[in-house]
């Protein structure tokens, strides 16, 4: 359609009242604005768009408006806290620096300022990416809203998008954790299907989305993959930070609180531990912990922990070694 016909379209639907077909109309001219590098209209019309949809879920009722939602997110009442994970200072500090902005908000405002919401973690599989997320719920006492792609990835982009944006609306109305767990999933799904221009444009879509979540809203996004995320995106977030492997010494204290946890002894070196099981995510190390406290109770009253433990570092490092 010639962007003349468009004006008009847009002209009739404002006349009849016909918020599908002026909706339909505003999409195509974003599409229009962004084909021609005009990202900055394109943002301002779709920051538009926005109002729109948030008033048409007005008229819809709550009722059916969480009903639908609640299919596009898990909430999820957090428990794990930040106590029970060892972070190294450089994840630790900076979190807990915007809780302290989220917490005292009202001294933030009476300087005009904004508490800091959007947060990227970064890193390898099993190393707290998703409990970070939980943590910081529990001690904002917020609940945790986990997006589930596998509902909001539809068939077509406009599905997608729309769905983003419910999302996006339920979230800005409550004071939350929105997790964007395997934040690239989103990138990666069409990407096989030479649609990547298409996805970008949602990923573009949802970040300037992110961007206007009120700052009650603590976006987490996390990837394991972020040579897939282009620095536009990185940028979106106020706080970028690298989830790393535990360190020998994290791994040393991970068995000490793994000890006074479970109320046993290990009698074993923390060092030879911690250097036998260096280079495993804390995933895998939990696993450890299991099978031993397993065989520790199935063999009383006469268990010798540390045979047990000898024993179980020798096939698990088999098992890894199998496992290349
Ligand atoms: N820093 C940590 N300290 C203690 N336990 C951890 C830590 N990070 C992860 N874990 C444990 O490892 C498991 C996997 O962590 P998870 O948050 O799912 O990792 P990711 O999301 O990065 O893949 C969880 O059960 C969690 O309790
Ligand atoms: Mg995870």
């Amino acid at each position: 359609m010639a962007r003349s016909d468009k004006v008009i379209s847009l002209v009739k639907a404002g006349v009849l009242n016909d918020k599908t077909q002026f909706k339909r109309v505003v999409e195509s001219l974003i599409v229009d604005e962004r084909q021609k590098n005009h990202h900055v209209i394109a943002e301002r019309l779709e920051h538009e768009l926005e109002k729109l949809s948030t008033s048409n879920s007005a008229l819809n009722g709550p009722t059916q408006k969480s009903n639908k939602v609640s299919n596009l997110v898990n909430e999820i009442s957090p428990k794990l806290k930040f106590s029970e994970l060892i972070l190294p200072n450089s994840v630790q500090e900076p979190l807990q620096e915007l809780i302290e902005e989220q917490s005292r908000v009202e001294l933030l405002r009476s300087y005009s300022l904004e508490p800091r919401n959007r947060v990227l973690l970064i890193g390898p599989p099993g190393n707290g990416k998703t409990s970070l997320a939980e943590a910081i719920a529990e001690s904002m006492m917020v609940p945790l809203l986990v997006v589930r792609y596998e509902e909001i990835i539809g068939s077509y982009l406009g599905e997608t998008a729309s769905r983003l944006r419910k999302v996006i609306e339920y979230a800005s109305t409550r004071r939350c954790v929105l997790l964007f767990d395997e934040f690239e999933t989103l990138g990666k799904e069409r990407g096989d299907t030479h649609e990547t221009g298409e996805i970008k444009r949602i990923v573009s879509s949802l970040l300037m989305q992110i961007d206007s979540l009120p700052s009650h809203v603590i976006v987490v996004a996390a990837t394991n993959h972020s040579e897939l995320l282009d620095k536009a995106v990185w940028r979106r977030f106020q706080l970028r930070l690298q989830i790393p492997q535990p360190t020998r010494a994290q791994i040393q204290e991970w068995f000490k609180a793994f000890e006074s946890r479970h109320n046993v002894e290990l009698k074993y070196a923390y060092e030879t531990l911690a250097k036998r099981l260096y280079g495993s995510n804390y995933s895998e190390i939990e696993e450890f912990g299991r099978v031993i406290l397993r065989k520790y109770v199935l063999s009383q009253p006469s268990a010798n922990i540390k045979n047990i433990i000898s024993s179980t570092l020798k096939t698990w490092s088999e098992r890894t070694f199998s496992s290349i």
